[in-house]
């Protein structure tokens, strides 16, 4: 038994994805969310640049004395994750492994499309990991960067909004795959937008809520879960952008489940 919080950072709201499989299968366990939006988006930046924002913040949850951490960013996971572990003093779940594991389950044609930032694309992690677990499968990479802004700003009933994604996603038309990877934590927040621009033609995987999945069998299996409690868990957010900001775009993806969020400030 461990009643510390779990962490969960992301560049921006994206990571609330898992956080909200969290609170379906974990909801005794505190969490601690940290949304990097003074860096946002991360798929745009340097392999340098993301290591460093994502270690920053790993070394405040570390400082919060979380038992276990949920790195619920693709672009992270996929460039930075790699270097954290190697000095992490708590396990870090990413969420590519757990978002190919599911993809491969899913999969009937073994053809997977994988749409995610500029940045995941170019690290082809997915492709390394998926062809790693099952060698016959084959993957696509569809860059996408503009959807985490559009998810950022969540003006998601706007009719131009679904103009712009079905644009921006026309050129799947032509992609031969049956399962898709939404590979940037962002991206569940808008799946119904991204299904009818895609014509409900795939299969869809979430990341951040496969990497939960695996963290809650993680915690059974290690018995690091919190002990049985008739108060609510703790949740805490925060941010190193505008907290109005992640309260009111968040809340309207969780259901007015922030009831606060901190700023971080960037040096800390
Ligand atoms: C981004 O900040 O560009 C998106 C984060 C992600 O890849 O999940």
């Amino acid at each position: 038994m461990n009643n510390r919080p779990i962490g969960y950072f992301d560049s921006g709201i994206g990571g609330l994805t898992a956080l909200k499989e969290h609170f379906a299968l974990l909801p005794q366990e505190d969490t601690i969310y940290v949304a990097d939006e003074a860096h946002l988006p991360y798929g745009t930046k340097t392999q340098t640049e993301i290591t460093d924002y994502s270690q920053k913040i790993v070394d405040f949850l570390i400082s919060k004395d979380v038992k276990a951490i949920v790195c619920a960013c693709n672009t992270s996971s996929a460039i930075a994750l790699p270097v954290i572990e190697k000095t992490c003093p708590v396990p870090i779940f990413g969420v590519i492994e757990a978002g190919s594991q599911q993809a491969i389950k899913l999969t009937s044609t073994n053809q997977i499309v994988v749409l995610a930032t500029k940045a995941t694309v170019k690290s082809r992690k997915y492709d390394e990991t998926i062809q790693k677990i099952n060698p016959d499968c084959t993957v696509t990479d569809f860059a996408a960067q503009e959807l985490v802004q559009i998810v950022e700003a969540g003006d998601y009933q706007n009719p131009n909004v679904q103009a712009e994604i079905d644009r921006l996603l026309a050129p799947l038309e032509n992609i031969d795959a049956d399962t898709m990877v939404l590979g940037c934590t962002h991206f569940p927040i808008i799946e119904k937008l991204i299904n009818n621009a895609t014509n409900q033609r795939f299969q869809m995987v979430n990341s951040g809520q496969e990497a939960v999945k695996n963290l809650t069998e993680f915690l059974k299996t290690n018995d690091l879960a919190c002990e049985e409690s008739s108060t609510p868990a703790q949740h805490i957010f925060y941010t190193t952008g505008n907290p109005a900001v992640l309260q009111n775009v968040g809340n309207k993806f969780l259901g007015e489940k922030i009831q606060a969020v901190q700023h971080l400030a960037e040096e800390s």
